[in-house]
């Protein structure tokens, strides 16, 4: 199949979810760096091969809010700020989570991401697979260049995400809490790496070690809180509002903490649950039997009980901020944190 076309109106706009406007100074200095991180970006996923050029550049083009970058580059603000070693490791960031998203789609069979076809619906699913590996060659060229702890840290973070993404796949262990089982998955798929961002902004903006394992701390619950807030989303009723499409997750048998509150819930008599999960547990192949089953579980309070505790790990990122002292930078920290929440893309 030929180089496609890859954007397509309506995805949300890069930057959109990224930095809070908490103060002004911070907000331009932020915004430049990530035009820098951008150019980078575009520079790093080119290659001569013009089918992998094509590919690699597609998703990145395509849109999205360049959250992991962004925290990267907000971290080093609570050291030097933003020097070579902080862009490249925001690059990196931003690659690796290109990657997964690659190998996400193709795992969860999702035919739009950033608002355009996912790259395994337009070049099929072993043209998007070793994409997303050339992608992660390609942040580890960069994270090369940053020295071995951060050689180390990337390895360890990806591995964590990929151990989520199977524990994702093969679900809870019987006996195991379905609930927790849950949230260690959001933790190692999602959490580890924007824990990673934080990690690397600080500490290779100099800061000392109590700073660094600060943001990390925050970024590991910020990341859960995230997390839960997209699957929350992904009971939004367009692919306007996220750029994806909504009920992928149901669709496709994912677990997500709505759906495990109410097979919890139907577990312990409640009637109303059990309803919604026969519902839940249908044929959902037809567009309508999915979009129905979508509207149940939003307007259930299982949906709202799974935000309420999104913003508890929001609130948690917050109090993990505790030691750092006051500023524009904390206070951008803070605000990222409820953000997240209640984003709508
Ligand atoms: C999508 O991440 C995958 C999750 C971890 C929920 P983002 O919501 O950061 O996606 P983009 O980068 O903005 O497209
Ligand atoms: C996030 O999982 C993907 C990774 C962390 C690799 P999801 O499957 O929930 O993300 P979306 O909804 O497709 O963006
Ligand atoms: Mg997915
Ligand atoms: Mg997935």
């Amino acid at each position: 199949m030929s180089p496609a076309p890859s954007s397509v109106p309506g995805g949300p706009a890069r930057g959109s979810a990224g930095l809070p406007a908490v103060d002004p100074a911070l907000t331009e200095t932020i915004s430049r760096d990530l035009d820098d991180v951008e150019e980078r970006l575009l520079a790093a996923v080119a290659h001569a091969d013009e089918l992998a050029d094509a590919t690699s550049r597609h998703l990145v083009v395509a849109g999205g809010k360049r959250v992991r970058p962004m925290l990267t580059l907000l971290c080093a603000q609570l050291g030097d700020g933003t020097g070579p070693q902080v862009l490249t490791a925001a690059v990196a960031v931003e690659l690796t989570h290109l990657a997964s998203l690659y190998h996400d789609d193709v795992m969860d069979s999702a035919a739009v991401r950033r608002g355009a076809p996912s790259a395994h619906a337009l070049w099929g699913n072993d043209i998007a697979i070793l994409t997303g590996d050339l992608l992660f060659a390609r942040a580890s060229r960069l994270v090369a260049d940053l020295g071995p702890d951060a050689v180390r840290l990337q390895a360890e973070t990806f591995e964590r995400l990929c151990l989520g993404q199977m524990h994702e796949t093969t679900g809870p262990r019987p006996g195991e809490d379905a609930v927790a089982h849950h949230l260690q998955v959001l933790a190692d798929k999602t959490g580890s790496l924007i824990a990673t961002s934080a990690r690397y902004g600080a500490g290779l903006a100099g800061c000392g070690r109590d700073v660094v394992d600060v943001v990390a701390a925050y970024g590991e619950r910020v990341g859960v809180a995230f997390q839960l807030a997209d699957d929350v989303l992904d009971l939004a009723e367009t692919t306007q509002q996220t750029g994806k499409t909504p009920g992928t997750d149901l669709r496709e048998g994912v677990a997500t903490l709505p759906v495990l509150l109410a097979r919890q819930r139907a577990a312990g008599g409640d009637a109303q649950a059990r309803d919604l999960v026969e519902v839940l547990d249908g044929d959902l192949s037809g567009d309508d039997a999915l979009a129905a089953a979508v509207q149940a579980l939003r307007a259930s309070s299982v949906t709202e009980q799974a935000q309420a505790q999104a913003r508890q790990w929001g609130e948690d990122a917050v109090a993990a901020l505790d030691p750092l002292p006051a500023g524009a930078v904390k206070d951008a920290l803070v605000a990222f944190a409820r953000g997240v929440t209640d984003r709508s893309s």
